[in-house]
């Protein structure tokens, strides 16, 4: 999980590989090499208050010095995102949760099993952390989190710092699975990108709110519920009624491309582009895993979204019609991901 897939899928690679040059905006953001210099440098420009995409096992992540005002609100502006949405800090080493949260026996027990990992945890902030109020839009909580990505682990390294992440995506629109899809969203608007290749996981992190001896699932993400509570031996709760505040950022639309979206889909109608899963396929179109594997599925759904709405305009399609997928393990978040995107976002520019 840690090391970046450079090309898994070589036939979604190669559709989705720039072919014409950048554009003089999109050249105002510095593309960086996962090489030593491009981590030197990537480090540098978080260090100087810049924003930085960085690839992570998950999503792209669009990075900023989580301590300071000015450098998050740039993320805030870039993405376009409203400024009570949260976001994730993310930490060079499990080691450092308890210099910005409060963290009792089970917390520790999910950050010693999941960290570094695709999990974030939502815990009471410690006061005086020096997290930017910007960042954690004024919440009591902080929400945390330390990569596995190698290229990640290393720019957080160099940073020595806490990095403010949200997804870098513009806000609203389908995640960020490689270089080129953060220019397409945010080139010219932030100062650089990393390419790491495409993210291994392809969809967000878990995000699980933990008071005292509860957990609470915010967002299904790339550890499903039974496997965590298979590593912990406690029960996820799912929904309300635990007393956790749901994550704010939950009820803003999102993962929504430009042409709608039909969910559990049997077949696509003549004028739909069609997403299969499994033996629901259809020649020459694509295919979230021929096998039926959802982390395949997982790992495909945000490139393949973003393909299908190129196609979908090209051709003057009316909608991506996506197949069902089994709403277990990872295949929930793939669920959740695809119901947001068939809700739509009316006033989503590109
Ligand atoms: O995999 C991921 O989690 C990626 C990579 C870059 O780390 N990040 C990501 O961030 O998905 P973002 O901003 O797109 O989604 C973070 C979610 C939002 O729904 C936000 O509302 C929620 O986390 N969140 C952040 N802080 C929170 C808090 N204190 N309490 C509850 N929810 C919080
Ligand atoms: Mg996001």
């Amino acid at each position: 999980m840690s090391v970046a897939r450079q090309a898994r899928y070589p036939v979604i690679a190669a559709t989705h590989s720039r072919k014409k040059p950048l554009t003089v905006t999109q050249l105002k953001t510095k593309l960086l090499a996962c090489d030593a210099f491009g981590i030197t440098r990537a480090a540098k420009l978080l260090n100087s208050g810049k924003t930085v995409a960085i690839p992570t096992e998950t999503v792209y992540g669009l990075a900023a010095d989580a301590r300071s005002d000015n450098a998050v609100q740039k993320i805030f502006d870039a993405k376009g995102r409203p400024a009570e949405n949260p976001l994730i800090i993310h930490l060079a080493r499990p080691e450092d949760l308890p210099r910005f949260a409060r963290a009792g026996n089970l917390a520790m027990s999910l950050a010693g099993r999941f960290w570094p990992g695709p999990l974030t945890l939502v815990l009471p902030a410690k006061e005086n952390s020096g997290i930017s109020r910007v960042a954690t839009a004024g919440q009591r909580t902080v929400a945390l989190r330390v990569p596995a990505h190698e290229t990640a682990r290393k720019i957080l390294g160099a940073f020595g710092g806490p990095a403010a992440a949200p997804s870098a995506n513009l806000s609203g629109h389908v995640s960020a699975t490689a270089a080129s899809h953060v220019l397409d969203d945010l080139g010219g608007r932030i100062d650089a990108v990393v390419d790491g290749g495409s993210c291994d996981a392809g969809i967000e992190s878990t995000i699980l709110a933990v008071e005292a001896d509860t957990i609470q699932l915010l967002r299904s993400g790339a550890i499903s519920a039974e496997d965590i509570e298979s590593e912990i031996g406690e029960k996820v709760l799912l929904g309300s009624g635990t007393g956790a505040p749901p994550a704010p950022g939950r009820g803003f639309a999102h993962y929504a491309p430009k042409t709608r979206v039909r969910i559990n889909a049997d077949r696509p109608g003549i004028d739909e582009i069609w997403l299969g899963f499994g033996s629901n396929a259809k020649e020459d179109s694509m295919n979230l895993s021929k096998s039926g594997d959802l982390s395949e599925a997982a790992s495909n759904l945000f490139q393949m979204l973003r393909i299908a709405d190129k196609l979908a305009i090209e051709s003057g399609s009316a909608a991506i019609a996506v197949s069902r997928v089994p709403d277990y393990g990872i295949g929930r978040a793939v669920n959740d991901r695809l119901r947001r995107a068939a809700e739509g976002r009316k006033d989503w520019q590109a």
